[in-house]
């Protein structure tokens, strides 16, 4: 794993969680587990590192990882095509496994997956390793540009529902760190700060591995967004006090049924918005649709190691043996979703979303 650039203080240059230059040799990502503190890129070269990537949330959200893998699939299959073109299906549909298996909830990571390791498959018998690897790579691109196409266009969809000066509340990080583009939750919030629309975010700091405190209120102090940085148990009140008008918050899987999976604590968020007659929107690209998976019911729910709730930054902050519950994401039903925005548009209940 190559570290190639190291900078203490965040600058307002954008970020961007993957990058792909044409030619690239290796899977671009900034190291998120180094964020706040510093902002490290890192180059990955092997299947061992991408996985472990993706496993340790170096690369995270949604979209984010779904474009990582596709990334990483393509610059093994022309490793593969160069170095050892007679093992070349075996390594690229071990890779592909692997790759699919990393996290089991963000449909995004499979379904990218699929599309590159298929996009190797054409050309009938007579296509080499390099031609396959060649259409692999293409194919990662236009994952990679329809990501940044389909933020863009969640970011209009989103702020045809706010109104300028608004101050809306986000769980977790559905950023421009999720995703190739400006995000999910965040692209409205981007989109009407560039118009100089005045909207204000109060950021959950999200339990356990704190992606809201990270990484959240980081983009958006840089990018120049005034955010509040909340404990995810101030949420109930500061709703109360009438200071929020609205929850944006993005997706890991919506099922047909407009059932949502994301980051743990989300369900809470939406019970309270419910509670507190606040309007709670989803916002995220079609490629986080699974229209096969009937309900919420079906999802599998990513579990995490319980160190990441005992310890904080290595400091033990709960006995050390205690037993403890620790999915990193939630369902929240579709009856307490206002909207669902999509790069496609606004949906609103009930939600009913086909192949
Ligand atoms: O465990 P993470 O950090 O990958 O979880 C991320 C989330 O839950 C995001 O809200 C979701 O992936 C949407 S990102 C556009």
């Amino acid at each position: 794993m190559l570290s190639l650039s190291t900078t203490d203080v965040p600058s307002r240059a954008p970020v961007s969680a993957v990058t792909f230059a044409s030619g690239a040799r290796a899977l671009h990502i900034v190291d998120q587990t180094r964020l706040p503190g510093a902002l490290v890129e890192l180059a990955l070269t092997t299947l061992p590192e991408m996985v472990e990537a993706i496993q340790s949330l170096r690369v995270r959200g949604a979209p984010a990882i779904g474009v990582a893998g596709a990334i990483a699939l393509a610059v093994l299959a022309e490793r593969a095509a160069l170095e050892n073109p007679a093992t070349f299906h075996a390594e690229i549909a071990s890779a592909a496994a692997a790759l699919r298996a990393a996290r089991p909830t963000a449909v995004n990571l499979a379904w990218a997956v699929d599309r590159v390791f298929e996009a190797g498959q054409g050309g009938g018998g007579d296509a080499t390793p390099a031609t396959r690897a060649r259409a692999m790579r293409d194919e990662a691109t236009a994952i990679f540009e329809d990501d940044v196409a389909m933020c863009a266009h969640i970011g209009a969809h989103g702020a045809t529902l706010l109104r300028p000066g608004m101050t809306v509340l986000t769980h977790c990080n559905a950023g421009a760190l999720a995703t190739a583009g400006i995000g999910t939750a965040l692209a409205p919030i981007y989109t009407m700060h560039a118009r100089g629309d005045g909207i204000r975010v109060f950021a959950n700091e999200t339990r356990p591995l704190l992606q809201g405190a990270r990484l959240t209120a980081w983009e958006l102090e840089r990018a120049g967004v005034p955010v509040t940085l909340l404990t995810d148990g101030m949420a109930a009140s500061v709703m109360r006090s009438g200071a929020i008008d609205a929850v944006l918050v993005g997706a890991d899987r919506i099922t047909a049924n407009g059932d949502v999976a994301n980051k743990i604590g989300t369900y809470a968020v939406a019970v309270l918005a419910r509670h507190h007659g606040i309007p709670f929107y989803v916002l995220a690209p079609t490629s986080t649709l699974d229209p096969q998976t009937p309900n919420g019911g079906s999802i599998h729910i990513e579990m995490r190691d319980a160190d990441e709730v005992r310890s904080l930054a290595g400091v033990a902050t709960a006995p050390r043996g205690v037993t403890v519950h620790n999915p990193a994401f939630d369902v929240t039903p579709a009856s307490l979703v206002t909207a669902i925005i999509t790069d496609q548009g606004v949906f609103h209940p009930p939600f009913h979303f086909a192949s």
